[in-house]
């Protein structure tokens, strides 16, 4: 039923993020308490440098995100693995068996940040996609095609098309996480096809449209991966986050990158909003007039497609206007939220 649009506040199960960047040392240390302050757990990306490719560097990495998490702050890291041309079916059968592994990552090489290492052509990972499918492992996309040729904007509709049809045909039982969609393509196509799977959506895909990166000038903080698109793709996500249909989930891919590497010549891909995801997503919920459809999206569809429980605590968002601030300390440097200096009509209780 629709909440009272009057409503002053909102409880839900605690939430978790289903496709997070937490980076490394320092960095990590700084963004990590956004994240765990509001999500019980996430999946955590293996876009490291080098790349987190075996189970080894998954459990070390779990370790050091554990070590830099505030004491009085529960939050579980969902670890992944980085899928390459020479993954090998052994290394998927470790990772299934580690217990700490929930997904692998393919990028295709050059989609996007620290994808250099990913698949040149998933016909190489047949081993690999073999033992997952048979494993129950499920393979986390980046839904992109990285065919200069092709305009960036079509390159994930041109995705679905050239790998993902093809691939689900292959292996018909694999799970696929088609991750952070962008387009109403890709809505679509999870809404109505066959088999195990499933689509993270972002908040910054709910809330903007690709004119967003050039309202008066060139904004760089807009600028992520896949690009944003146009209106009717916006509304196609807002309709299938806010349809109650499980095979959506919130995936925040929040992805910081240090102000003075956004604002540059060549600008990183990535928006930040882990400190301020559940709100962002609130006001997106609540635009549609649909916030009781946010705990289906944020709190139980994900755990239910990754064969976990529901977190058993809860979250209370209030209807509060802040300001978002201008940067945050992150290491050495800085990190501008999503919508810096903007207002939020909804506040997370602490
Ligand atoms: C991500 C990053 O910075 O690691 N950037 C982004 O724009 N989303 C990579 C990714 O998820 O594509
Ligand atoms: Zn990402």
């Amino acid at each position: 039923m629709p909440l009272n649009p009057d409503t002053q506040s909102l409880t839900i199960v605690r939430p978790d993020d289903w496709h997070l960047h937490l980076r490394d040392g320092a960095t990590m240390a700084s963004v990590l308490p956004h994240t765990a302050r509001q999500f019980g757990r996430a999946i955590v990306m293996p876009n490291l440098r080098p790349p987190v490719t075996t189970t080894g560097h998954a459990q070390a990495y779990r370790e050091r995100i554990l070590q830099a998490l505030p004491a009085g702050l529960e939050f579980e890291p969902l670890m992944t693995i980085y899928l390459t041309d020479n993954t090998s079916a052994n290394e998927i059968r470790r990772a299934r068996e580690s217990g700490i592994i929930h997904g692998v990552k393919l990028y295709p090489a050059g989609a996007t940040t620290n994808s250099d290492a990913g698949v040149t052509d998933l016909r190489k990972c047949g081993a690999a996609l073999e033992a997952m499918q048979e494993c129950g492992l499920p393979l986390l996309m980046h839904g992109e095609v990285t065919d200069a040729a092709i305009d960036i904007f079509d390159r994930e509709a041109v995705f679905i098309d050239r790998v993902l049809i093809p691939l689900r045909k292959d292996f018909p039982a694999l799970k696929v996480v088609f991750e952070h969609i962008t387009t109403r393509q890709a809505a679509q196509y999870v809404r109505d096809a066959a088999g195990a799977i499933g689509a993270t959506i972002t908040a910054h895909h709910l809330l903007y449209n690709r004119n967003e990166i050039f309202r008066g000038g060139i904004r760089p903080h807009y600028y992520c991966l896949p690009v944003l698109k146009r209106e009717e793709h916006r509304q196609a996500l807002v309709a299938a986050a806010t349809s109650g249909n499980p095979r959506f989930f919130l995936g925040t891919d929040s992805a910081p990158h240090a102000k003075g590497l956004k604002e540059h010549a060549c600008g990183c891909a990535g928006c930040y909003t882990a400190l301020h995801a559940l709100e962002l997503y609130a006001e997106a919920f609540s635009a549609a007039g649909a916030l009781d459809k946010l705990e289906g999206f944020a709190s139980l569809h994900g755990a239910a497609f990754y064969d976990l429980p529901a977190n058993a605590g809860s979250v209370t968002l209030e209807r509060h206007e802040w300001e978002i601030p201008a940067e945050l300390p992150m290491g050495e440097t800085t990190v501008v939220p999503l919508d810096a200096g903007g207002r939020l009509g909804w506040r997370m209780a602490d």
